[in-house]
């Protein structure tokens, strides 16, 4: 089976084409290609994602996206004259579909009219499109641009949750990279536990099963990830702020080896909100709240890089202690045999390795799985994968809807 995957949910434009073959509950993956079109260095200016700019460079990426997709994939032929007499009919005849589905989008539609309607319609068998969760603008260019396809090209489309294709992002080999983009689906046990850490999202998810999922904790007011972004501004680090507080964190934890005699006056201490909670919830405002407080009452803290890194240090820390007991005391208690992490926060290192230390000391009974750092942040891969797994839950084209606020508990319903 050959999937297109659709990924606009926040600010990365991405497409990819996967060709699945053997065992349809352990398939061989390959990964035809891959395109991730990111936008992130035109938030950065405003200090986060802007959600109509990021609609607009949507509608500008998409068909420049999909092009290379399927010319990587080896997919994109131009129809003969006669061919595209008939595909130039096909289009005429249900031009007035095509446009008023594209209708919002006035710029893509007219790179649709040129670049893909001339295109013979290339052999795959589904279109998967994330319709949620994310930013309302950003889904909506996504949905619409399925939609259209799947018209004209006649292929049906599989709507996937995005944080289902985080989760999914676990199950491919780290190997795929080497072996020619070649992946098989690692063996894994259920009940899985997946912690989903993103910019929008933090989540303790229960996997009983494909597609049965509970969320067992959440938080409770900022995601992780945002609390990552926040503190960065606060510190003047720049957007997005989880790999800027991770690299001066990682400086920090240099400058520990070389001690210095003014390094008590760079100590600080901030709180790692409800770590004894007896839920599975989260929160992280205060904690940003915190950093606030310390940088106006301690504000020499920012006019060193040793002040700097010691604060970002400290505030990674307790982002991940809370992350790791949370996690762990879940995985015990619902004596999980595997556990899982997902969303762009996944990438930090600390997270990754202590979450590892800790499962094998204190959960020994799961094992773990982490997406290649390659897929942590946002991907069409792991949609398109997402899309294989929920293959049979094919949508009508005219039901297809963008839902912001989508959960994975109610993926079963799309
Ligand atoms: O999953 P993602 O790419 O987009 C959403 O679906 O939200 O996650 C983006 C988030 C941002 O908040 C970013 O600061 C954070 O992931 N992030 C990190 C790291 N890399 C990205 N946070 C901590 N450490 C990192 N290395
Ligand atoms: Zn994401």
């Amino acid at each position: 089976m050959r999937i297109l995957g659709i990924e606009t949910s926040c600010d990365e434009t991405a497409i990819s084409v996967i060709e699945t073959s053997g065992p349809p509950a352990k398939p061989r993956i390959k990964i035809l290609s891959n395109i991730v079109s990111s936008q992130v260095k035109l938030h950065a200016k405003f200090g986060g994602v802007v959600p109509h700019l990021a609609k607009r460079e949507h509608q500008r990426n998409l068909v420049p996206v999909l092009l290379r997709a399927l010319k990587e994939a080896d997919l994109s032929q131009r129809a003969k004259s006669k061919e595209k007499r008939e595909m130039r009919g096909s289009y005429d005849s249900g031009s007035l579909i095509i446009d008023s589905i594209l209708e919002r989008e006035p710029e893509l539609l007219k790179r649709f009219k040129k670049h893909i309607v001339p295109l013979k319609p290339p052999k795959i068998d589904a279109i998967a499109a994330t319709v949620g969760p994310g930013l309302a603008p950003a889904l909506w260019v996504g949905v619409n641009f399925a939609r259209a396809l799947s018209f004209l090209w006649s292929k049906p489309v599989i709507p996937v949750n995005h944080l289902e294709g985080h989760i999914y992002a676990n199950l491919l080999s780290a190997k795929w990279e080497i072996a020619n983009g070649q992946s098989s689906i690692l063996n894994f046990s259920f009940p899985a536990l997946c912690l989903i850490v993103s910019g929008g999202h933090t989540e303790l998810v229960l996997m009983r099963g494909y597609g049965k999922y509970r969320i067992i904790g959440e938080t409770l007011d900022d995601a992780a990830g945002e609390a990552f972004d926040k503190a960065a501004k606060m510190m003047r680090l720049g957007f997005p702020g989880g790999p800027a507080i991770a690299a001066m964190a990682a400086e920090a934890i240099k400058k520990k080896k070389e001690k210095r005699k003014d390094d008590e006056k760079n100590e600080v201490a901030l709180p790692r909100p409800m770590l004894k909670s007896k839920n599975y919830d989260f929160s992280f405002s205060g904690l940003k709240t915190a950093v606030l407080y310390l940088l106006r009452a301690r504000p020499e803290l920012l006019k060193s890089r040793r002040g700097k890194a010691a604060v970002a240090k400290e505030f990674q820390d307790a982002v991940v202690d809370v992350l790791v007991a949370k996690t762990i005391r879940a995985a015990r208690q619902y004596r999980v045999k595997t556990v899982m992490i997902g969303g762009g926060v996944s990438a930090n290192q600390l997270l990754r390795e202590k979450l590892k230390k800790a499962i094998r000391k204190n959960a020994p009974h799961a094992s773990c799985l982490m997406p290649h750092t390659s897929l942590t942040g946002d991907n069409a891969l792991m949609i398109a994968l997402a899309g294989y797994f929920n293959r049979n839950k094919k949508s009508a084209r005219n039901n297809l809807r963008a839902d912001a606020n989508l959960r994975l508990d109610s993926t079963r319903k799309l």
